[in-house]
């Protein structure tokens, strides 16, 4: 039988490469994003349920989430969905810090709320895609390393936590990967084959991390180009 996955960020980069990873493991996959116009191919994919919702209507979220794991098992919660402004600090914008800190710590903290009962029947696994950002100083991107800071910890503790009902809890935490997420920057990850990670690679290493032995977990799982070089947007 299938397993079924929730993953939020499914629309695009690093979540759009998990979520075909997961179809080709035979997952049933409830791919959260609100717009889908870049992963039309998922939609071809009979294993795949597009969930169009904005993770930040909290109201929306529970309903949706209570209504998608009703009667159903969940094997498996990623948390993909995330958004960066960088700049100086005192430059931000206040929205953008709160949809940040909302975008990606609290709706992780959130669906894990909603969900944990469920992947303790099921003996899942929790997901976390955070950023080497968690674990060093970031200038010009300190709220948003405070952020995968926050989704590190919470992971740690989590694990700890629900490890004796057999949950898994994994962060994984990837250095600069071609996508959108730079969309809001004055820098891009590199253009240099060496020097950047594509979704695929983080891809990849779900597929690792959920192939692995399953008398152990992996706990952290960090990504890193060969090259350490980022590229100033013309
Ligand atoms: N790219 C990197 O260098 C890098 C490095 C380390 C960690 N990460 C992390 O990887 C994760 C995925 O990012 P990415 O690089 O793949 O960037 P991306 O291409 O911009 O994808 C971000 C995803 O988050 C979703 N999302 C954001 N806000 C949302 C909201 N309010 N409601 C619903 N969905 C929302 C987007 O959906 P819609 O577009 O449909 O709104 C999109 O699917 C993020 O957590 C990011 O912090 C990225």
């Amino acid at each position: 039988m299938s397993k079924t996955a929730i993953l939020t960020g499914a629309s695009s980069g690093i979540g759009k490469a998990i979520s075909e990873v997961l179809l080709d493991m035979d997952y049933e996959v409830f791919g959260i994003g609100r717009d889908f116009s870049e992963a039309e191919e998922l939609a071809l994919r009979p294993s795949f349920h597009r969930v169009e919702l904005d993770l930040l209507n909290t109201s929306e979220v529970e309903k949706t989430i209570r209504e998608m794991s009703k009667g159903r098992g969940i094997d498996l919660l990623v948390n993909c969905a995330g958004v960066g402004f960088y700049g100086l600090h005192e430059e931000l914008k206040v929205k953008d810090i709160s949809a940040m800190v909302r975008t990606n710590l609290e709706v992780p903290l959130l669906l894990t709320n909603l969900l944990l009962r469920k992947l303790k029947e099921s003996k899942g696994t929790i997901l976390n895609i955070a950023s080497v950002t968690a674990q060093q100083s970031n200038p010009h991107g300190a709220a948003y390393g405070a952020t995968k800071a926050g989704l590190l910890s919470f992971s740690k503790s989590l694990f700890d936590e629900a490890r004796k009902y057999g949950v898994k809890v994994t962060t994984i935490l990837p250095d600069m990967t071609d996508t959108n997420l730079y969309r809001n920057a004055d820098f891009e990850s590199s253009k240099e084959e060496n020097a950047r990670l594509l979704p695929a690679d983080i891809s990849d290493a779900v597929k690792y991390i959920l192939q692995a032995d399953p008398h152990m977990t992996i706990t952290e799982f960090t990504v890193r180009p060969q090259l350490h070089r980022i590229e100033k947007k013309p």
